[in-house]
This record gives structure tokens, sequence and C-alpha cells, in this order.
């Protein structure tokens, strides 16, 4: 069947059967059809990537962007945590919906007694275990437990020194993470990751930041753009991310490397050109590929895009996917009319959707670095 829809596909843009008028916008129609044709040839993805459990909504750092600022309030920071066997439960529901990967993380998950115990049966249950933390609280001990049970882990590495670790984060935690990274690259944890969430204060300090990664030894590198939800005035803006690219493109010919922006972003905030060179667009953002489990049992798209989508104790992982929202998402039908017949689209899908929503009330609104009149050329 599918050899049969690559074969007719083919046909279909040698023909140029589903082209796109030279002027003006495709009628809604034709655009749908070629979402359909394409998606239902392609296939979209039949299942979750991975699962984001977060274990618990405590945390030891205060960071003055984290999304959880807004969202765990509202369950109460302190709230009361899945129990060990609840989320044994849950993980027991991600292997039965053959989702390979399940990610540990909060808050921070190393504030959990249990956390050892969970990816254990995790393995147990063949699961793939991956982890995001903050690096802060890792002990000898700790690093040898987490090589024995993580097969991939992200540290968030925002600062490069004590004073911006500090504005940063609400903490004087710069030299236990520096020290929690060392120890886990002593103890040969499988792969190690660090994350970089690009904000006003950091994109200046860019070029440290990497001087850092380097002398740390860390060999993947990946950057976030901050998305504001905890407060507005932490926005970043077209100026920045002009920066932020360039500083991107300068370290990645200079390093040899390929570092890019991780979570959405839409390519015409600054040089479309440019930006796809070092933005791996909105594929893994937004619930496309992958959701989070919160620490209640309540499941959303993103951890940053607070749509209620269901719970892992009244719904499959499967149904959960498959709610309205998420098949909206998947289907491009938030993606604003100015992005159709964008040559970028597919990978950009018109960058953030939560950005959309926080600053523009809509998540059909252009997000608010996109600038399609702009570099209207480039996109065609
Ligand atoms: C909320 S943290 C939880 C795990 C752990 N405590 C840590 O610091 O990595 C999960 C990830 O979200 C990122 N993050 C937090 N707030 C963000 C925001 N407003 N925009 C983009 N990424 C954000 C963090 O840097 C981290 O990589
Ligand atoms: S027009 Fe839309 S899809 Fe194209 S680069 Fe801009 S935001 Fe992305």
């Amino acid at each position: 069947m599918h050899e049969a829809g690559f074969l007719l596909m083919k046909i279909v843009r040698k023909n140029n059967l589903l082209a796109i008028p030279k002027r003006g916008k495709p009628p809604l129609i034709l655009y749908k059809m070629r979402f359909k044709l394409s998606s239902f040839f392609y296939g979209l993805p039949k299942i979750p990537s991975e699962i984001m459990l977060e274990v618990t909504s405590r945390c030891n750092l205060n960071c003055q962007f984290c999304f959880n600022k807004l969202l765990y309030p509202a369950q109460g920071r302190k709230s009361q945590e899945l129990s060990t066997a609840n989320i044994k439960k849950i993980i027991a529901k991600i292997k039965k919906s053959k989702v390979p990967i399940v990610r540990f993380t909060g808050g921070e998950p190393l504030l959990r007694d249990d956390i050892f115990e969970l990816m254990d049966y995790a393995h147990q249950e063949g699961l793939k275990v991956w982890l995001n933390t903050n690096a802060t609280l890792i002990t000898r001990p700790i690093a040898r437990k987490i090589a024995k049970h993580v097969d991939n882990i992200l540290i968030s590495l925002n600062a490069h020194t004590c004073v911006s670790e500090r504005y940063l984060t609400g903490s004087d935690t710069f030299k236990s993470k520096l020290k929690g990274i060392i120890l886990l690259k002593e103890s040969k944890v499988k792969h190690l990751r660090c994350g970089t969430v690009a904000t006003k204060a950091n994109i200046i300090n860019l070029e440290k930041i990497y001087d850092l990664v380097k002398r740390l030894e860390i060999s993947d590198w990946e950057l976030f753009r901050v998305i504001p939800l905890s407060d507005k005035n932490i926005a970043i803006d077209n100026n920045d991310i002009a920066l932020l690219v360039e500083k991107m493109l300068r370290i990645n010919k200079i390093a040899n490397k390929n570092y890019k922006i991780a979570n959405a972003i839409p390519f015409c905030a600054f040089d479309p050109q440019r930006v796809s060179k070092i933005a791996l667009g909105a594929v893994a953002d937004d619930g496309h590929i992958r959701f989070v489990i919160n620490s209640t049992g309540n499941a959303r798209p993103m951890y940053y895009l607070n749509e209620h989508i269901g719970n892992i104790f009244e719904d499959g992982i499967l149904m959960m996917w498959n709610n309205k929202f998420m098949k909206k998402i998947r289907a491009l039908r938030y993606v604003p009319d100015a992005c159709r017949g964008c040559k970028y689209m597919n990978t950009c899908k018109g960058g953030s959707r939560v950005a959309s929503k926080i600053i523009g009330g809509d998540y059909r609104a252009l997000d608010y670095l996109a600038q399609p009149h702009k570099y209207k050329a480039h996109l065609k």
C-alpha cells in the first residue's frame, strides 16, 4: 500500500497536479487535500515517540523563565505527587501502548527518593529511560546510578558564571551543576546532552556558554527558544533571534558542529535561509510527536502547551494521542493562513503555537516572531 502510495505521490509531484498557484494563496480545499494525501501516503506518527513524565512538581531551583511557574501553582507546587505504585501503573501503560521511551522530568526528578526504583522498573518493562535534570543534586553515587539506569540525559545549562546562574535560576548552584556534569562524565553516562534556553540575558554570552560546553567536553549541545509562559516580559524579539542565529552559525562554522535550536521558531523570524540552517522547526514541539503526563496524571501536548488532553487513570495513551486537539495539531489545522504556501511550512509549522496563543491570544494567530511579509520572496 505504501509503495503504491509513494508511486502515486511521485506521479502527482512530477506532473505538478497539486501545485500552488504562483499568484496568491492556494485555496484552502487544495491545501487540505495536499495535507491529507501526504499524511495518508507518508503516514503521520501512529503512536508518540516518547512520553515525558513529570514525576514531581517540586524543584530546588527557581528559574525565571520556567513554564512551571505558571502551570504548577494551579496544582499547588508542593501538591500531592503520584505514588510509586501509580507511576509504575503509568509506565506499564506506556509499555503496553508500544511507546519506546519514557522521559523522567519535572520539577526536578532527582528530588524523588524512589526515582531509581522507577527507572529500574521502566527498564525491566523494556523502555528506554531518558532524564531531564538541572544536575545540581548529583553526587558520585547518584552519578553511578544514573550511568546504570539512564539511556539519555538532558541537563539544563543556561549560564556561564555563578552570577549569571544566580540571575537566571535564583540559586547559587552553578558550582554544584558543574560538579554534577563532571561526575556524570566520569561515571560514563550513556548519552549526555546539555540544553540552553536562549533568553535576552544569555544570548549575549552565547560564545562563553559554548566555551564552557567545550571545556566540559559535552559533545551534544542544543538551544531552546524561550517560551514566555511565566512572564511575557521575558519574550525575546527579532533582534535577539538575529543575534542568536548569527552567533550559532559562527560557532557551528568555527567548531565544525551542527548545533540547533530544538523547539519551534518561525523560520521567517529572520533571514529564513539562515534560520533553516540552525533550527529544527516545530517537528518535536507542540505535541507533534510526543506528549507530557504531569504529576497528577493529567496529560498535555507539550511542557508549555497547557491544553488538557486526558488523564492517564481514565484514558489510554492512544486515546490521549488521538484526542481532538492533538489530531488538529498534527494535521496543522492551527497553522496560520499566512504560512500556507511557504516552502518551510512542513518543518517550521508556523513556529510555536504556544507563543501564538500567549501573545496573539489564539493558536491560529501568527507567531509574534514571524515576518512572512518581510521575507515573502524567500518563502516561495
Ligand atoms: C522544566 S525543566 C524540568 C527538568 C529539570 N528540572 C531541568 O532543569 O532540566 C524541563 C526543560 O524545560 C526547559 N524549559 C523550562 N522553561 C522553559 C521555557 N519557558 N521555554 C523553553 N524551555 C523551557 C528547561 O530548560 C528544561 O530543559
Ligand atoms: S511563513 Fe509560516 S511556515 Fe513559513 S517560515 Fe514563516 S512562520 Fe514558518
